[in-house]
């Protein structure tokens, strides 16, 4: 069990080259821990803040305070402190910044930090950073279900299209690495439809082809072509999985989809939705509803609880208490886990606790502004979370995740893959 000697924070460049938090713990055994802070573009309205300077450099987005604050105030209430006492260390954190948004120390810098903390504590436990976390928080780890982005829109790629993640996922898939594998096909043959078509125009943020649709449901309509070019079955083992991300175009019952020249009321986007449930293979959806819109969610939810998972990420925040609410609205059956919406780790294995009480389901996932760090493919192994939402098929801040996953999957066995069973209250269980 050793101690903290050292913080050290400093600015490193994100996938998007903006800014973001670094953080160094040195431990008196000559052992560290590293993290980085990730960077979201659609965020809810209640999520930490990124601590970013403002004025004129950088476009405002330098991190300079955030950094000044690991190494001044949270360096000196963690010197001195068992790296392996992740809840004290979280709390010791907490009590920093009590603000509701972290705004005042920052919601990277306290972010950074708790992952960091992670890291050290799984070196000097000499443990890899998945069992690290199985013991922490006393789950069984278990690889999870891949959900991976075919065509990225909405904030993540100038919004071409109104919604934002179109993506796959392949419950069918004997192992973690058959999953990815799958999906690589159905990506490459919907970027061939979309060359062939003229339609192709680059990369969005998280790696998904960025499209030159003329409307929301082409994207549907090609996806299950491209699962069909790939040689996969629509419905059977790959599933589509939607991310709305509605409090984009949505507010006060208001849904502006530009793309289609629509504006719909929340029960107009309901209806809309059913159609493309109706007509596609869908099995999740994110964010359907905008975060004002609870009244929307609780409708969504009666009506398809029971055969879609419904995700909430902008509306939840990863915030226990909100999940609290919602599990008693029944405004939702699952939850997205982004550790720097709420904070520190300790409060993000409390949400997910929170979630699997009431047998909601639990995704782990990146942002759409990454870097190299792999913490999360082992929170997601390691809580045994079902699921890992990381992006696409590209692009090496993608990549990392997946191919983490693939050497976690070598110490583990291929056979601790959780497979369809995120998706057991689905239609996709029911019927297959
Ligand atoms: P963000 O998007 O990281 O830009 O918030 C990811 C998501 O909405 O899931
Ligand atoms: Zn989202």
């Amino acid at each position: 069990m050793s101690h903290i000697t050292n913080l050290h924070a400093r600015r490193v460049w994100d996938s998007r080259g903006v800014p973001t938090v670094e953080v160094d713990i040195q431990l008196d055994t000559g052992r560290m821990g590293r993290a980085i802070a990730p960077s979201g573009a659609s965020r809810g309205r209640r999520e930490a803040l990124e601590l970013r300077d403002g004025g004129d450099d950088i476009g405002g987005k330098d991190v300079q305070k955030a950094i000044a604050n690991v190494n001044g105030p949270i360096a000196r209430a963690l010197i001195g402190k068992n790296s392996q006492n992740q809840t004290e260390i979280d709390q010791a954190l907490l009590a920093l910044d009590p603000s509701p948004l972290k705004d005042t120390i920052g919601g990277n810098a306290i972010t950074a930090t708790s992952m960091a903390v992670l890291h050290a504590g799984a070196s000097d436990a000499d443990l890899p950073l998945f069992a690290y976390v199985a013991e922490l928080a006393g789950t069984t780890p278990s690889l999870p279900l891949p959900e991976i982005q075919i065509f990225g829109g909405g904030a993540h790629a100038g919004r071409r299209v109104d919604i934002q993640d179109f993506m796959i996922m392949v419950p069918g898939a004997a192992s973690f690495e058959e999953a990815l594998r799958i999906t690589r096909e159905v990506y490459f043959a919907a970027g061939d439809i979309m060359a062939r078509r003229g339609q192709q125009s680059g990369i969005a943020d998280e790696g998904g082809w960025w499209p030159a649709f003329t409307s929301n449901e082409e994207a549907l309509e090609t996806l299950v072509q491209a699962i069909e070019l790939a040689g996969e079955a629509p419905g059977k083992n790959v599933v589509i999985s939607l991310d709305i991300a509605a409090s984009e175009f949505g507010k006060s019952g208001q849904y502006k989809l530009a793309l289609d020249n629509k504006t719909l009321s929340s029960e107009e986007m309901i209806a809309l939705l059913t159609n493309w449930i109706d007509a596609y293979p869908i099995a999740s959806i994110e964010d359907p509803l905008a975060e004002d819109d609870i009244d929307g969610m609780v409708a969504f939810t009666k009506q398809f609880g029971d055969r879609l998972q419904i995700i909430g990420d902008d509306y939840l925040v990863t915030n226990a208490s909100l999940v609290e609410r919602a599990i008693t609205d029944g405004a939702a059956n699952a939850v997205l886990i982004k550790v720097n919406q709420i904070g520190t780790i300790t409060e993000a294995i409390d949400t997910f606790f929170t979630a699997k009480k009431a047998a909601w389901g639990t995704i782990v996932s990146a942002r759409s502004g990454e870097t190299e760090d792999v913490t999360i493919s082992h929170l997601s192994t390691g809580l045994g979370a079902g699921q890992l939402k990381v992006g696409s098929f590209q692009r090496s801040e993608r990549m990392v995740k997946w191919n983490e996953c693939l050497r976690i999957q070598e110490s583990l066995g291929s056979d601790k893959f959780v497979a369809g069973a995120p998706l057991a209250n689905s239609w996709w269980a029911k019927s297959s």
